[in-house]
């Protein structure tokens, strides 16, 4: 059996993987400014033909009056006045928000709003060239976005949801108060069971500003259940892959385990988060039960205060094969990146992904169903993590002080959410040859 079923970048070493990175953004930045050089003859980019199609395809969702971002990308001389910052935002592959390394591990994912080397080329060169307007006749029109959509997958979806569970009843959380952990326990009125395509959860609007985290747990009748959804800031909603779905049984209850934090406005928010679920109908079944797990989790967390580039590993053994569709790094406040390997049973290892970390975006990196990595039993999951506890972290309290393992932001956690499905072996055989054949016939 082979496993060299992926496309992957063979033994690094993880230091070496982390001072690539950092060559990499280096390169690019002189790429980009040689690129500015070799430019200086040719014309400046402008506002109205050439950055305001890129910011009106990629910021605008979000950089909008009334949406999260903190300030609107659609007049011209706000784009300008931000300038500097937008480049250097995007030169870092900050912005859009989405960290996943693309020069190590499996490349290919679902959805990604990354800007391409050349979008950000031409950013670069206008803020360097002194941000002209252009003619802003040629301005392209502003995207327009539903506002009352209630749902953010409705559209994508089709409908809103086909089933909405709230907390039980609204929860206040007082100005000025200390973080809170609720557990609620939901019901969901499930007569049947039922599989899950995608879901939303959506704190109420008086909510938002208070609610960090909202997990998702099912209680199933007759015992067990499992993860089905989390909410945190940056992440909403999930659309499982074609052909999977997750099992929810009748009768099944919702544990809600959900984090409020005092807004900063100083006063009192109440929410009630609900959990919008869209189904499969009632007589179909998916081919394969996607499952949501952390991997990996380490708890014996040290890490010492003022240290920048301090290092933890968690391992998990994988009892069946598996077929790995999302990798989702968690980590807190101090966390800056985790890498997701293989190693397998003949002791190879294969880096899979890596990706950087900031507590306000807790982003899903789901891979294109031709990447998707495919584990063999018998393997171990090993999952790297870094934290920065030092000044240079913006979010570290007070770095003079030591970190471990808990609940709050200040404190940390290391582990992926991943989602996957079991293969039998006939399955997983299956799935190598026909990475194989591909591999051969070369329309990889
Ligand atoms: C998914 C929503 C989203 C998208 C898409 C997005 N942004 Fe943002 N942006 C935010 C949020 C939220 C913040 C504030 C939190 C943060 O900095 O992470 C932000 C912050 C920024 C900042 C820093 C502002 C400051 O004062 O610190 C810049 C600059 C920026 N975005 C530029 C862009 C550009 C340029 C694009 C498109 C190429 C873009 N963003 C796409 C949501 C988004």
């Amino acid at each position: 059996m082979s496993f060299q079923s992926f496309n992957y970048i063979p033994d690094f070493e993880l230091s070496i993987v982390r001072s690539q990175t950092k060559l990499w953004v280096l390169t690019l930045t002189l790429f980009v400014s040689a690129g500015v050089t070799a430019q200086q003859g040719q014309s400046i980019p402008t506002f109205a033909e050439d950055v305001a199609p890129i910011i009106y395809d990629n910021c605008v969702e979000c950089h909008r009056p009334g949406s999260i971002a903190p300030m609107s990308l659609i007049d011209y001389e706000v784009v300008r006045a931000f300038g500097p910052i937008i480049k250097d935002r995007v030169v870092s592959r900050k912005m859009p928000p989405f960290f996943v390394d693309k020069t190590i591990g499996v490349q290919g994912f679902i959805d990604d709003p990354s800007l391409s080397d050349q979008e950000i080329g031409t950013i670069v060169r206008w803020v360097d060239g002194g941000a002209p307007q252009g003619d802003l006749d040629n301005l392209p029109a502003v995207p327009q976005y539903e506002q009352q959509v209630a749902w953010t997958l409705e559209d994508e979806m089709g409908r809103p949801p086909d089933l909405v569970v709230p907390i039980p009843e609204p929860f206040t959380v007082p100005a000025g108060g200390p973080n809170w952990w609720m557990t609620f326990v939901s019901e969901t009125g499930l007569t049947r069971d039922r599989w899950v395509q995608a879901f939303e959860t959506k704190p109420s609007a008086d909510g938002y500003p208070v609610v960090h985290h909202a997990v998702t747990s099912m209680r199933f009748p007759e015992g067990g259940g499992g993860f089905l959804s989390e909410y945190a800031l940056g992440k909403t909603a999930d659309i499982n892959p074609p052909g999977t779905g997750q099992l929810i049984k009748a009768g099944t209850e919702l544990v809600w385990n959900i984090h409020y934090a005092a807004a900063a406005d100083g006063t009192d928010h109440t929410d009630r988060t609900q959990l919008g679920l869209w189904l499969l109908p009632e007589d179909e079944e998916p081919e394969n039960r996607l499952i949501r797990a952390h991997m990996a989790d380490n708890e014996d967390l040290d890490i010492a205060g003022g240290v920048a580039n301090a290092r933890t590993d968690g391992y998990e053994f994988i009892e069946e094969n598996i077929r790995i569709t999302a990798f989702q790094p968690h980590l807190h406040n101090l966390g800056t990146r985790q890498c997701l390997e293989v190693i397998y049973q003949d002791n190879r290892r294969q880096m899979l992904s890596c990706a950087d970390w900031d507590f306000g975006w807790h982003i899903a990196y789901n891979y294109e169903e031709d990447v998707q990595p495919l584990i063999p039993k018998g393997s171990m999951i090993h999952v790297t993590s870094w934290y920065n506890n030092s000044l240079t972290n913006p979010w570290a309290g007070d770095s003079r002080n030591w970190v471990g393992f808990g609940q709050r932001s200040t404190d940390e956690m290391a582990f992926s959410w991943i989602s996957y499905y079991e293969l039998t072996d006939e399955e997983f055989e299956a799935a190598v040859a026909e990475r194989q054949q591909r591999l051969i016939s070369g329309t990889d």
